[in-house]
């Protein structure tokens, strides 16, 4: 059961072979390298958290921010069309990658852009035959799994992705450098205040704020494309699974989806253009009952089944065994979030068991809920990535009225890092 190791030693044991994994995988928090990584993120979110593609900061209320019809993609608007049901899961994968690189990469990408299906296939094919070595342990010898179709594919994908991280990055590197160039001919750089001489547009996006740190010797060339790739896998999975299970979910509770539309009417207005659907961060606050929904949802369904961990110390239970030192752990968030205990009926879709007063859900503020783990190592994009959530969501649940074709009971999931679907929604 050492997922991570294999994960981890898969990565690094060939080197440039490897997929390149960034923060996700260093092993050990307080790590020199963990926590340079760490800050680096710590210190964009703050300032850019909900920054646009156009990089302005959305913490203030009045900026908006916009998915577009570009981004959503022309899968679910052909469907719409001719009335048919659709898989929405492979569609919103695609919706995600292209949001995450739009939002923190500034890499745009018309909807039908092979690059988006080849990372989904590509990444697909790396977790598929990855974890299958976690289940089946024949496979674990490297002598074995060499052998196997699987490692082929596996491989493959794990060029692809460190080619196409390579790519991008010096892509956008050329245009940052031009950028910069700009401003320093413009003597825009000259006191320390980055919000009032335009310095602060030099990293506009996450990776042009890598650059930066590249250049103070913080971080290295690879570690550059590490986070690209660590961030666009740590993002679009999570994400397109939140979206897809809430639809799924909403779909399956016409009663609660309707509770949704009736919010987003109240804060939006009945209309709804997509062409110039714009959402502000004071909006986004508004949307409570979406917002338990979403909550709901990362209950029941975590993207992120479970944490690995590793205890440095023996640790006693209450009933007297004791688990020793250097044990590799699994925090399963899975069933954490199914403990009565906590979640009376756990498996009911209450949304409102989050509102302040409710009697769903006991002793809040316990680590009965926690989807994006807890510290050193929970998410650093959780903030980031439920704006994006509930504002595509917003998008999608203004723009159609979503019923479902699998019952609940018939849902299947598979683990690969993330849950992925193993049915059609
Ligand atoms: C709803 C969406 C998300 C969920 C449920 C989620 C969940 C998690 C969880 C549970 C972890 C800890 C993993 C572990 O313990 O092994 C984690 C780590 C991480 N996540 Fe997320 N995540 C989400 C969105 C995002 C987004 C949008 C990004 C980036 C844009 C992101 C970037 C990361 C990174 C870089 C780490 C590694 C942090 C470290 O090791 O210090 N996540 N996430």
């Amino acid at each position: 059961m050492k997922i991570l190791w294999i994960f981890w030693v898969t990565c690094v044991a060939n080197g440039e072979e490897y997929f390149v994994c960034g923060i996700l995988t260093i092993l050990g928090s307080w790590s020199p390298l963990w926590m340079t990584s760490r800050l680096s993120i710590g210190h964009f979110i703050i300032k850019k958290l909900y920054s646009s593609p156009s990089g302005k900061n959305l913490s203030d209320k009045t900026e908006e921010i916009e998915i577009t019809k570009q981004v959503v993609g022309s899968g679910l608007y052909t469907r719409d069309e001719t009335g048919e049901s659709v898989n929405i899961y492979p569609i919103l994968t695609s919706s995600s990658i292209r949001l995450i690189w739009d939002s923190l990469f500034a890499k745009t990408f018309e909807d039908d852009a092979p690059d988006v299906s080849n990372y989904a296939n590509a990444m697909f094919a790396i977790s598929y035959y990855h974890t299958r070595r976690v289940f089946k342990p024949w496979l674990r010898p490297d002598v074995v799994f060499n052998l196997t179709e699987g490692s082929k594919l596996a491989q493959e994908g794990i060029q692809f992705l460190n080619d196409f991280a390579r790519k991008s990055v010096n892509e956008r590197r050329k245009d940052w450098q031009k950028k910069k160039g700009l401003f320093l001919k413009s003597n825009f750089i000259e006191s320390d205040s980055n919000e009032e001489n335009g310095k602060d547009e030099d990293w506009a996006c996450y990776v042009d704020f890598l650059f930066e740190q590249q250049e103070k010797g913080l971080l290295t060339e690879k570690d550059v494309q590490e986070e690209f790739s660590v961030f666009t896998v740590g993002g679009y999975e999570t994400t397109s699974m939140v979206l897809t299970n809430t639809l799924f979910l909403l779909g399956t509770y016409p009663e609660q989806q309707a509770k949704v539309v009736a919010e987003l009417d109240d804060v939006f207005g009945k209309g709804f253009d997509a062409n110039s659907f714009k959402v502000t961060m004071g909006q986004v606050k508004q949307l409570k009952h979406l917002d338990f929904c979403v909550k709901e949802v990362l209950r029941l369904y975590p993207p992120v089944p479970v944490s690995p961990k590793k205890n440095n110390e023996d640790i006693q239970l209450d009933d007297g065994r004791v688990i020793p030192a250097g044990v590799q752990l699994y925090v399963s968030m899975y069933c954490i979030h199914r403990d009565p205990k906590y979640f009376p009926d756990p498996e009911a879709f209450i949304p409102e068991r989050f509102s302040p007063d409710s009697k769903h859900y006991r002793e809040k503020g316990s680590y009965a809920f926690i989807p994006f783990s807890v510290l050193p190592r929970s998410c650093p994009g959780q903030n980031y990535g439920v704006v994006n959530i509930k504002v595509f969501l917003a998008y999608l649940l203004k723009a159609y009225e979503w019923t479902t074709v699998t019952p609940r009971d018939k849902l299947k999931m598979s683990y690969q890092y993330t849950n992925h679907p193993k049915t059609q929604f």
